[in-house]
């Protein structure tokens, strides 16, 4: 196990893009949140960001962030691709590393990241934020107190438009386009987060240009017989709400479910509704998790374990594979 870090958390952001933007503007609801310093390929660009952020230093290389003696923890926060070769950068530097979704291109870079926390003793976790809301607590406390019977079927959308364009991350299969790896990894976690691992997957997607998948339908089926339907896109904007069905009622997460701030309970005939208003951006409560985490000395989040990042990697590498959509790095 990590040595417990007791008192504030130092944060280091690496690769400060847009999300970091949206992180770092989270960890300022989190007293115990330190925004110690940040790394980018410029220096300039990181002490721009360090100072719009309210950052103490600011790096012009991810190997001078990593070094960073003043540093508990990095956020990798740049393009898919590229977060295999940071988390090994931060991890071998002895660093926790929390890494943005999804945790990797394939399940063998996940992997590699997995045994490279283990070798060094650092804690490991998937910035999977939707995971660490209030209301998706609640939606697990529920569950839990059987609220709806078994749960048996899940229904889950992400999809929005984007511009298309080869050279930008999300259409370009070096960088790990694609809609699947962009946004469907929100819904496979929900799926894995209500019903474990998948012995059945099916996937059907619309492919653009530059090989990579602009929608996808899944189908997931479980050793319990529950089933998931997931649909995700990048070319077009869907409902973004999930909706679990089991045997005594069913839960909504109302639009958008990955950020979600309320949830309808229906049973009996009768719907009882449930509200998590909260500030910022959202996320606080993931960067809470890996504090807490940090505090008790924990190598991983029980909330999202390793493993179970691991096993939603190798799902999507069975989505891909159905429906053909392959990367250089694979
Ligand atoms: N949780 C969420 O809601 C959410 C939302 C959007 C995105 N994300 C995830 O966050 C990650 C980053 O997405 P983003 O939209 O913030 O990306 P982005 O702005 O395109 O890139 C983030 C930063 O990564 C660095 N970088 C390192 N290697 C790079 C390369 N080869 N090409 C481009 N930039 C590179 C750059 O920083 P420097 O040049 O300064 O080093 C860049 O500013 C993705 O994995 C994405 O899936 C999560």
């Amino acid at each position: 196990m990590p040595e417990k870090i007791s008192g504030n958390i130092r944060w280091g952001i690496l690769g400060p893009g847009s999300i970091a933007k949206a992180f770092a503007t989270g960890l300022r609801e989190l007293p115990q949140a330190q925004r110690a310093a940040v790394g980018s390929r410029s220096q300039e660009k990181a002490a721009q960001f360090a100072g719009e952020y309210g950052f103490e230093r600011a790096h012009g290389s991810y190997e001078a962030l990593v070094n960073d003696p003043d540093v508990d923890i990095i956020y990798v926060a740049t393009p898919h691709s590229e977060h295999h070769k940071a988390c090994l950068l931060a991890l071998n530097a002895g660093k926790a590393v929390l890494c943005e979704k999804p945790f990797t291109i394939n399940a063998r870079q996940a992997e590699e990241v997995a045994e490279a926390a283990a070798r060094n003793n650092c804690f490991l976790m998937e910035g999977m934020w939707s995971r660490f809301f209030p209301a998706m607590q609640k939606v697990r406390d529920l569950l839990a107190e059987g609220a709806i019977g078994k749960p048996m079927l899940l229904e889950a959308d992400f999809g929005f438009r984007a511009g298309f364009n080869p050279n930008s991350r999300l259409f370009d299969p070096a960088m790990g386009g694609g809609a699947l790896m962009d946004v469907g990894v929100y819904c496979v976690s929900l799926a894995s987060m209500f019903f474990g691992t998948p012995d059945r997957a099916e996937c059907v997607a619309t492919l653009c240009d530059t090989g990579v998948d602009e929608q996808a339908v899944m189908l997931l089926g479980y050793p319990n017989g529950s089933l998931a339907h997931l649909s995700t896109a990048i070319r077009l904007s869907t409902v973004h709400a999930a909706t679990l069905f089991g045997e005594e009622g069913s839960l909504v997460l109302p639009s958008p479910w990955w950020k979600p701030t309320r949830l309808e309970l229906h049973r009996n005939g009768k719907t009882e509704e449930f509200t998590y208003p909260f500030e910022s951006t959202g996320f606080q409560f993931e960067a809470a998790e890996a504090c807490r985490c940090l505090n008790e000395g924990l190598a991983e989040s029980p909330v999202l374990p390793i493993h179970e990042t691991l096993q939603i990697m190798r799902t999507l590498d069975t989505l891909r594979s159905r429906c053909g959509v392959r990367y250089p790095a694979d």
